[in-house]
């Protein structure tokens, strides 16, 4: 199995909607799908790191990591939120989300990045290096306030100095597209 990782372009779209739209599927897949197409043209949102997996040259993954701020006096960790990401059914549990995630850090990191932040599966996210519970970890709440019992789901991943990000703690502050209390508080 020959999996390529890189970055997206426009000539990507279709493919992109397609792999979210199949890894969503009865999960509100047309809501991801215009998550995923506002989320790449929002302003707020730049520079993002959107990546496509490939396997023998089939687009079957996707991953975008937004910018974000963090709303402090300070305000100048750079700081990136990991949503959505999705593979396509017939190869999950192959490792491929794993790949997006590692190559989306590493690429991150390579651009100086502070911290990384997602809002997601426990049992999936830390296998790849995230932290559970951020607000108790490290003071940094989500954009919405989580519900108590959601807490560890809300997860870090530090790419650079642990100092820096500990005297900076503050409510993370997402693009636009994602600032909207359904995407981080479930009914
Ligand atoms: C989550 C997702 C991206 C993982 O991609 P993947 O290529 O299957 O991931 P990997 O192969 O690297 O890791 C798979 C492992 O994570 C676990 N995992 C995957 N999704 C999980 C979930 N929703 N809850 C708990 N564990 C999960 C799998 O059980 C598997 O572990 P196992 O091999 O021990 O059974 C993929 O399952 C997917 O697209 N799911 C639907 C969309 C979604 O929920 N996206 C994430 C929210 S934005």
């Amino acid at each position: 199995m020959n999996i390529e990782i890189r970055e997206i372009t426009r000539l990507d779209y279709e493919d992109i909607i397609k792999v979210n739209r199949d890894a969503f599927e009865n999960y509100g897949e047309e809501e991801i799908v215009t998550l995923v197409t506002d989320l790449l043209e929002d302003e707020t949102a730049k520079p993002t790191m959107s990546l496509i997996a490939l396997v023998d040259g089939k687009p079957v993954g996707h991953i975008i990591f937004s910018k974000a701020k963090i709303d402090n006096e300070k305000n100048d960790l750079s700081t990136y939120i990991l949503a959505p990401m999705g593979v396509i059914k017939e190869y999950q549990k192959l490792g491929i989300g794993g790949k997006l995630i590692n190559e989306g850090v590493k690429r991150l990191k390579e651009l100086k990045t502070d911290i990384v932040f997602v809002l997601g599966h426990l049992d999936f996210y830390p296998r790849y290096g995230f932290i559970k519970n951020a607000i108790k970890e490290i003071g940094y709440k989500a954009t919405y306030d989580i519900p108590k019992e959601h807490y560890d789901a809300w997860m870090y991943m530090p790419l650079m100095s642990m100092k820096e990000i500990k005297q900076n703690p503050g409510r993370i502050i997402c693009a636009d597209t994602m600032n909207k209390m359904e995407y981080w508080v479930e009914d």
